[in-house]
């Protein structure tokens, strides 16, 4: 037997429940943030990833840094990203193969924004299996979806309101989490800024980009048990609660 320790909330501090011996489970290769637009795939990843100490990987934070520095990459996925589409899956997907193995770690991934297509689900799926090699906990693990949903109405209130740090690239929200200092960085004092697609005629178009591949993509994963379906429409504290509950039978450590 190998002592493991389960927390039944977020908030270790004040909930965890102490020490049981079970059993030692494994956890998935992936976990993978699907959602629309404003769903809080990016909230959300990032809170577990620092939970656990796992890496995330935002596939929309890395083309941001490719746009900003101006990399080939950059240069070819600005327009699109502007334009609310998505970038073609093999140039996504050989991106996330070079960014995974820059990181030279064997833990779970927390992904946000990634796959969009079942193409990209599949693709994950062999590139997990490869890296596994003769890592059998992870080799019979594929990874686990969660995901969010919000309607469209929600989203365009989140979005108009998110403004992000350019600099360290933390998120704030006007109505739901706001600066210490209006239009400031808490951390680093920059200025901060609108992303260029949260105009609303590009939110339009990624919602619909979204909703055209959302359906298979869940499916992908509803079919081999593999996906947690989250209610978004709440706040971010309820959504982080529901995502802790349903995680907890599938990913103890
Ligand atoms: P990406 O950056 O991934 O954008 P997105 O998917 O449109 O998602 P967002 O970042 O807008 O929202 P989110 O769900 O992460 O929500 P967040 O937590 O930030 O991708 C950008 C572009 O890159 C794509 O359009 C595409 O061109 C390209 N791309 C990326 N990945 C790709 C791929 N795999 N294939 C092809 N192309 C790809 O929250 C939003 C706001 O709401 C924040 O202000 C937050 O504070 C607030 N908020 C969150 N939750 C709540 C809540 N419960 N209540 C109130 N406010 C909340």
């Amino acid at each position: 037997m190998i002592e493991t320790k389960i927390s039944y909330s977020w908030d270790r501090d004040v909930h965890r429940v102490g020490t049981l011996h079970t059993p030692r489970r494994l956890g998935p290769a992936a976990l993978v943030f699907l959602g629309p637009p404003g769903a809080g795939k990016g909230t959300h990843a990032q809170h577990i990833a620092n939970e656990y100490s796992l890496p995330r990987i935002s596939t929309g934070d890395v083309f941001r840094s490719h746009v900003a520095r101006k990399t080939a990459l950059g240069l070819q996925s600005a327009e699109i990203m502007s334009r609310g589409l998505l970038v073609p899956d093999d140039v996504v997907c050989e991106m996330l193969r070079e960014h995974i193995c820059s990181l030279g770690c064997s833990s779970c991934l927390v992904l946000d924004g990634f796959p969009r297509s079942v193409y990209q689900a599949n693709w994950l799926d062999c590139f997990l299996r490869t890296r596994s090699g003769n890592n059998h906990e992870l080799l019979h693990n594929a990874p686990l979806a969660i995901q969010i949903s919000v309607e469209h109405d929600e989203v365009m209130r989140r979005l108009s309101g998110r403004r992000s740090c350019p600099s360290c690239g933390r998120s704030y929200n006007l109505d739901s989490q706001p600066p210490v200092n209006s239009g400031i960085c808490d951390y680093d004092e920059t200025k901060l800024v609108m992303r260029p697609d949260d105009s609303e005629s590009v939110i339009r178009e990624r919602l619909m980009v979204h909703d055209e591949n959302a359906l298979a993509l869940a499916e992908s994963y509803r079919s081999r048990g593999r996906l947690l379906q989250i209610d978004g429409n709440t706040t971010v504290d309820a959504v982080r609660n529901a995502i802790g509950i349903q995680l907890e039978s599938h990913f103890i450590f």
